[in-house]
């Protein structure tokens, strides 16, 4: 049951590429070129906004996706966890798309800020794992992630297909409200059909993330880093290290961190910074070497290029395959996944079952 592999979440792991190829295929017409969403689909003519709500991982997914709708498809997006949204009463624009995310689909706090919803939204749509759960049900539209069932506790498979199923509606919202041009979108799908192989290449990886992950599991605190889409991945990183190894973790937007937490850098704490050669990767450098310049050990996690300009005096760094700029985020949960598994197995936790956890919070 576990395809020869330790623990579900490893299993679960390998299986991206394909759980994601399987969510490309239902998304896109049988030439590739266009995205079909089930029915009855979402009329973006009546959106000038989006709320996204969710919990834990699924929450992360929603906070990368505001980078991919702001950008492309020009929509203002507010973000927030369920526990708070369905608590402050936010008020509600008529021409709001509420979108809620949830693997389980049952999760108590986001089922409660989607009925909080209806009523005031223009449209309740969810993205969800369980197509006959309670969050699928009481939504206008339900779009299936089709990541197949996932048992680790620690959500990992379900995370990148939310990612995918999240950026191919940005990229449809874009199209729909003339935001991106064809060609534009086509280069955009193009990749996003080479997602599948790019994935493998980074799961390649796992020994090199294994031997960094035996330096890791001694630490008792670590960083993660990360600026414009990175950033919701470095607070994935944290979230899946914290659940499984125990180990206390954090994550900064990069340029936070003079604002307070690069006092905690000491040679004791590693900082794992994500940093893809993008735009914004000059920025991000320069603040990793402001941790260096501090006694801070850096594990930098980045492409040829990227590395080739910036690996002097870093501790240790993990080459990453070239991704485009746009679907790095899906690609560098991959990283993100494999330190936390092997650190919890070098410390011996119980990587599938982590303590205090369940695997869906259907009470508040
Ligand atoms: O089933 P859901 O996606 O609604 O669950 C949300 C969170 O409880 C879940 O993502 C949790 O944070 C995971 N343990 C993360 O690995």
């Amino acid at each position: 049951e576990k395809a020869g592999h330790k623990h579900f979440m490893a299993k679960e792991i390998a299986e991206q590429p394909t759980v994601i190829g399987e969510a490309l295929s239902y998304y896109l017409s049988g030439d590739g070129r266009r995205i079909v969403l089930p029915d009855p689909g979402l009329d973006f003519s009546a959106y000038d906004r989006v709320v996204m709500v969710a919990c834990g991982t699924a929450y992360f997914a929603c906070f990368a996706a505001k980078y991919w709708f702001e950008k492309v498809a020009r929509l203002p997006v507010e973000i927030d966890v369920a526990s708070e949204f369905r608590y402050r009463e936010p008020p509600v624009s008529p021409r709001t798309l509420a979108i809620f995310v949830s693997q389980s689909g049952e999760t108590a706090d986001t089922l409660a800020a989607l009925r909080y919803m209806k009523g005031k939204a223009a449209t309740i749509a969810s993205v969800v794992n369980v197509p006959e759960s309670s969050i699928a049900r009481e939504s206008d539209v339900a779009l299936p992630i089709l990541a197949g069932v996932e048992v680790g506790v620690a959500s990992t498979k379900a995370f990148s297909c939310q990612l995918t199923v999240l950026a191919l509606l940005a990229l449809e919202a874009a199209r729909a409200r003339g935001t991106i041009n064809d060609a534009a979108l086509d280069d955009h799908l193009t990749s996003l059909r080479t997602l599948p192989g790019i994935m493998t290449r980074a799961l390649d990886l796992d020994e090199t993330l294994n031997e960094v992950s035996q330096a890791l599991s001694e630490a008792t605190d670590v960083l993660f880093l990360g600026r414009g889409q990175m950033y919701p991945i470095a607070h994935e990183g944290a979230l899946k290290l914290k659940e499984i190894s125990y180990i206390h973790a954090e994550a900064y937007a990069s340029g936070e961190l003079k604002h307070g937490p690069i006092a905690l850098i000491d040679a004791h704490m590693p900082v794992i910074v994500f940093a893809p050669h993008d735009a914004l990767f000059e920025k991000t450098v320069s603040n990793m070497q402001e941790v260096m310049a501090r006694g801070g050990k850096v594990l930098l996690v980045s492409d040829r290029v990227g590395l080739e300009i910036a690996s002097e005096g870093v501790w240790r760094t993990v080459q990453m395959p070239e991704v485009p700029d746009f679907l790095a985020p899906i690609v560098y949960a991959i990283p993100a996944q494999l330190i936390a598994y092997h650190t919890a197995v070098a410390k011996g936790t119980d990587v599938d079952q982590p303590r205090n956890l369940a695997k869906s919070v259907t009470v508040e």
